[in-house]
């Protein structure tokens, strides 16, 4: 994780003086719900706000202590959506030091009582939820009297700018809306109605035969009309599909029916799922549709996302356009690496090489199985690039 600040004594008074000590480990989440509002913490008896999270403690993962920590202080579960760094502090006169690591993280489900400490409690301890503006103003109006509370304020509103920030450079957010807005529409969502008559492509049936395990519970990232959610369950697969077109998620919800399979199509972006850690033994995004994650991050993002929804174990197959057999084939429809396959349109595929594709799966720490190209129907159909990596 990145350093977001140090903060010495010095940033206040004019001291020079170090702690060597080993620093205490907390952990703290800008977490944010449904309405887009971030949970501040308030603490009357001291008049500081903080974000949520606390001491990380013994055996427990950073992650582990979050939820724990979130849940108790907010009554919220919560899904870690990315890092976002940590903040070490050095409070030399009070031979103490800490560091602690920040997420972002969406609330899910409903809210419970929160399970506060009797210090907290003694402490006037209680959650609120704000804009990020309103955050800034509250953080940054106290005076605080205590060496103890400037650090707290300092780190917390380090924080947030470093929060704001990664909201907006996020251009991939906007690039996002190319998508949605292709997807929403019913002119081109019937035009994938004619796909999901389709059987799966030579690679596909490659991979889920040989690397699925029996009956698997298969999550199917982008399921559009249900081309793999019906070809996989007819091979006894259970299958779950989210996609994040409203519109094919109604369209594949009746086709479902009218074909008589009991599958779950849900409306979901990838990026952030309604679904527990450790709850599917294979997660698919086929059809290319990985080059439409526009941007590293977002990408990054998602396949940790992916990552946590995976049993221990779990496969992950995923699967992009291949940027070799495109230049080679369908110069004219490249922009770098950017493929156009509709012309006149904004929407576009990203394409990618084997070390390319792989290379995203290995920073978010799955081992690669396989990634190479892999062909489609018959060899005039070229080749796309897939990757089958492990949790
Ligand atoms: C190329 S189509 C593939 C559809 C289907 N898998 C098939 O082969 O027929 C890509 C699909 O991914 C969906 N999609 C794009 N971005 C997504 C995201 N972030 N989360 C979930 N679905 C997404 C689109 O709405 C679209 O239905």
């Amino acid at each position: 994780m990145k350093l977001i600040k140090t903060i010495t004594d010095k940033c206040f008074i004019d001291s020079e003086v170090l702690s060597v000590s080993k620093p205490r480990l907390t952990v703290r989440t800008i977490l944010i719900n449904d309405e887009d509002k971030i949970a501040l913490m308030y603490m009357s008896k001291h008049k500081l706000y903080l974000f949520p999270g606390g001491g990380v403690e013994e055996g427990e993962s950073l992650e582990e202590a979050l939820k724990r920590e979130v849940l108790e202080e907010t009554g919220c579960s919560c899904n870690i959506i990315k890092e976002l760094g940590y903040i070490y502090e050095n409070r030399g006169l009070q031979d103490f030091t800490q560091q602690s690591y920040y997420y972002i993280s969406k609330k899910c489900g409903e809210i419970r009582n929160a399970t506060l400490t009797q210090e907290e409690e003694e402490e006037g301890t209680s959650c609120d939820w704000y804009d990020s503006d309103e955050i800034y103003e509250l953080l940054k109006v106290s005076a605080h009297e205590t060496l103890q509370q400037k650090f707290l304020q300092a780190r917390d509103m380090a924080v947030l700018e470093e929060f704001r920030n990664v909201m907006k450079n996020s251009d991939d957010n906007m690039a996002q809306d190319i998508v949605n807005e292709w997807y929403e529409s019913k002119t081109n969502v019937d035009e994938m109605i004619h796909w999901q008559k389709e059987t799966l492509k030579l690679w596909e049936t490659q991979v889920s035969q040989k690397y699925f395990p029996k009956n698997a519970k298969i999550l199917d990232v982008g399921c559009g009309m249900g081309r793999e959610a019906f070809n996989l369950t007819k091979m006894g697969f259970s299958v779950t599909g989210i996609d994040i077109s409203n519109e094919a998620i109604k369209q594949v919800t009746e086709l479902s029916l009218i074909k008589g399979y009991n599958i779950p199509f849900l409306h979901f972006d990838g990026y952030s799922m309604p679904f527990d850690d450790n709850e599917f033994d294979v997660v698919i995004i086929w059809a290319q549709t990985f080059g439409l994650l526009y941007g590293d991050k977002y990408k990054i993002t998602f396949l940790m996302e992916c990552r946590r929804v995976l049993k221990r174990n779990g496969i992950l197959s995923f699967s992009g356009h291949d940027y070799n057999y495109l230049s080679k084939n369908y110069l004219q429809c490249l922009n770098g690496r950017k493929f156009f396959p509709y012309a006149d349109t904004e929407i576009y595929w990203e394409a990618f090489t084997i070390d390319e594709l792989a290379d995203y799966a290995k920073q978010v720490g799955y081992a690669i199985k396989l990634c190479q190209t892999g062909e489609i129907y018959k060899p005039e159909d070229g080749t796309i690039i897939h990757c089958v990596c492990q949790k």
